[in-house]
């Protein structure tokens, strides 16, 4: 392992990255598994989950939401590779590559899918470079996605913008509030003026739930430690994305109801959305 590694212990943080500040891309690596986090990651997670819903609760309950949550990306990328025949893929603020990532799940249909991640955290990008440093198809960038003019040039070094593409928008739109500039419909749509008509757009979302006071009091209690601001959205609001464009069924809906495997568990407490919709 490459000496400027993001590691689990605080002496060892990459240049650039402070590692006694908590953050949310590297609070996920850690519920997710991976290694790319540090003690004070670790510390608030474990703290801010303590009253989580579900059996398990607390945080080994997050653990399990959030592995759920992350199926949902192995589903519909699959489908993406498989139905629809796509074979390129942009995974914007991906988080780190920790586990069921975009392109395994969409090799796992058909081989020599090519795949551009992108993060602008430094040590997600630093940790995903290292991980998929052997894999000429598969690219990490340094790269914010509020700026996609800058990761669609940088991409197409690597994807062919003339072909379909699967935009892959997970986790994320929630960080942009209505008013930004650019805006996340402004995103939306410079995403995808870049590709042609049969590519498609697959996000999810925080959702809004304001019934749900003590999960909505610990999402918030993270968001302060991790210095995030997340913007919750209820379902029109996120449909509101995928307008002029056709949306696979089921729609917009809670993660876990997206075309769930057979037998899979019933409805988790992450409140999340998550639709796919195909370019006209
Ligand atoms: C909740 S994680 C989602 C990870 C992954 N997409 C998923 O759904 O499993 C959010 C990720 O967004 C990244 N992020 C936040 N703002 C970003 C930005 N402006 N540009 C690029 N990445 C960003 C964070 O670093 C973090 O890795």
């Amino acid at each position: 392992m490459p000496d400027n590694l993001p590691t689990t212990t605080l002496e060892e943080a990459p240049v650039g990255v402070n590692a006694m500040i908590p953050n949310s891309a590297r609070i996920m690596d850690y519920l997710l598994g991976g290694s790319a986090n540090f003690a004070s990651d670790r510390a608030v997670a474990d703290n801010a989950f303590v009253n989580w819903p579900g059996d398990p609760g607390g945080v080994e309950g997050v653990k399990v939401d959030l592995h759920a949550a992350r199926d949902v990306l192995g589903r519909i990328v699959g489908y993406l590779a498989g139905e629809c025949g796509i074979r390129q893929f942009l995974d914007l603020a991906s988080g780190v590559p920790t586990m069921g990532n975009t392109h395994e799940a969409a090799r796992a249909v058909a081989a020599g899918c090519r795949v551009v991640y992108a993060d602008n955290e430094p040590s997600v990008a630093a940790h995903g470079q290292y991980l998929l440093d052997s894999d000429p198809d598969t690219v990490f960038l340094d790269g914010d996605f509020r700026n996609p003019a800058d990761i669609l040039r940088r991409a197409s070094a690597t994807l062919d913008f003339s072909q379909p593409v699967g935009l892959i928008l997970f986790g994320v739109l929630h960080f942009v509030e209505d008013d930004a500039d650019p805006g996340p419909e402004q995103i939306v749509a410079q995403l995808l003026d870049a590709v042609p008509s049969g590519s498609y757009l697959a996000l999810s979302h925080f959702a809004k739930d304001d019934t749900d006071t003590a999960l909505n009091e610990m999402l918030t209690e993270m968001d302060k430690q991790t210095g995030d601001s997340v913007v919750r959205r209820t379902r029109s609001e996120v449909e509101r994305f995928f307008d002029g464009m056709d949306i696979v069924p089921p729609g917009v809906v809670e993660t876990e109801l997206w075309r769930p495997a057979q037998g899979a568990a019933g409805p988790k407490p992450l409140p999340m959305w998550c639709g796919l919709a195909r370019k006209r």
